[in-house]
């Protein structure tokens, strides 16, 4: 479905601070795909994701769409058909709107496809929505969103993500600003999400055994680069250890510093 060509994405071009955040990447992902993807602080995990949403058009390369070249389109063009979900639980809704009111601007833009009526019926299938999220916010619909807790907020977020209906999800350690229970609960919901809306996900987390628990696919990056792919059979049978292991093999170097990744 996104289909990445010798992808490079260099900062500084010509200045000692050169960067390349991604460099000649190719990868290929199919519609239900879940592919997780891991690597050290700077691997280039976020910039994969700024690549193929348009924040940061490559420097070379193509990323096309079922066969579409949309290496040039800009950001708000792609997002018509990407949901991204960050880090932090502040930027995927708006704090002094009310939980109704975020909702509504998330169901306009998947419209066409989810045929969300825009009647009296709206508040009580908001309310069914909300209640999937399991956290009592169909009683506080009213509410501002700013009152909501960080958990409660980040599964609005993916709420409205999904009422966007878009084609590709891209999950930027959503869950890493969470505390254990929300974390747990916000990944819950991405799984049965995942499912529920046969989405096509891509999933940075920092956290190896939750890369190994989630998804058909699995990706590891370091300096801008693929290093190891796994998925299917392949992917469900590999361990931390391996994975650890097969770091070292390639790169000559122990991952033991990064203690981030090994959690
Ligand atoms: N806008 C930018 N300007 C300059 N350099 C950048 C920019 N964005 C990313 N970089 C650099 O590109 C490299 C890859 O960064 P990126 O944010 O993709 O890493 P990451 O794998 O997401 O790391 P983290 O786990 O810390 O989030 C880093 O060296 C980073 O400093
Ligand atoms: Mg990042």
């Amino acid at each position: 479905m996104i289909k990445l060509s010798d992808v490079s994405l260099i900062f500084g071009e010509g200045t000692p601070d050169r960067v390349e955040a991604l460099n000649n990447i190719s990868f290929q992902l199919n519609h239900g795909d879940f592919v997780t993807v891991i690597g050290s602080n700077g691997a280039g995990k976020s910039s994969l994701f700024n690549a193929v949403s348009g924040l940061y058009p490559p420097t070379s390369g193509v990323i096309s769409k079922n066969k579409v070249d949309i290496t040039r389109w800009p950001e708000y063009k792609r997002a018509a058909f990407i949901g991204r979900v960050f880090q932090d639980p502040l930027m995927g809704t708006a704090g002094n709107m009310s939980v109704q009111d975020n909702l509504t601007i998330a169901s306009y833009k998947g419209m066409k496809k989810l045929k969300i009526s825009l009647n009296k019926q709206k508040k009580n299938e908001f309310r069914e929505l909300l209640s999937q999220l399991e956290m009592g916010l169909e009683d506080r619909i009213s509410d501002n969103v700013g009152q909501l807790s960080g958990g409660q907020r980040q599964a609005l977020t993916m709420l409205m993500m999904v009422l966007s209906s878009p084609d590709l999800v891209l999950l930027d350690e959503h869950t890493a600003a969470l505390d254990p229970r929300n974390a747990e609960k916000v990944l819950e919901l991405t799984s049965r999400f995942y499912s529920n809306y046969k989405l096509t996900v891509m999933m940075v987390t920092h956290n190896m055994k939750m890369a190994l628990d989630f998804g058909n696919r699995l990706i590891m990056m370091d300096r801008g680069e693929i290093i190891l792919e796994a998925e299917g059979k392949e992917k469900s049978r590999l361990t931390v250890d391996e994975l650890v292991k097969r770091f070292h093999d390639i790169r000559g170097m122990s991952l033991t510093n990064d203690e981030t990744l090994l959690s």
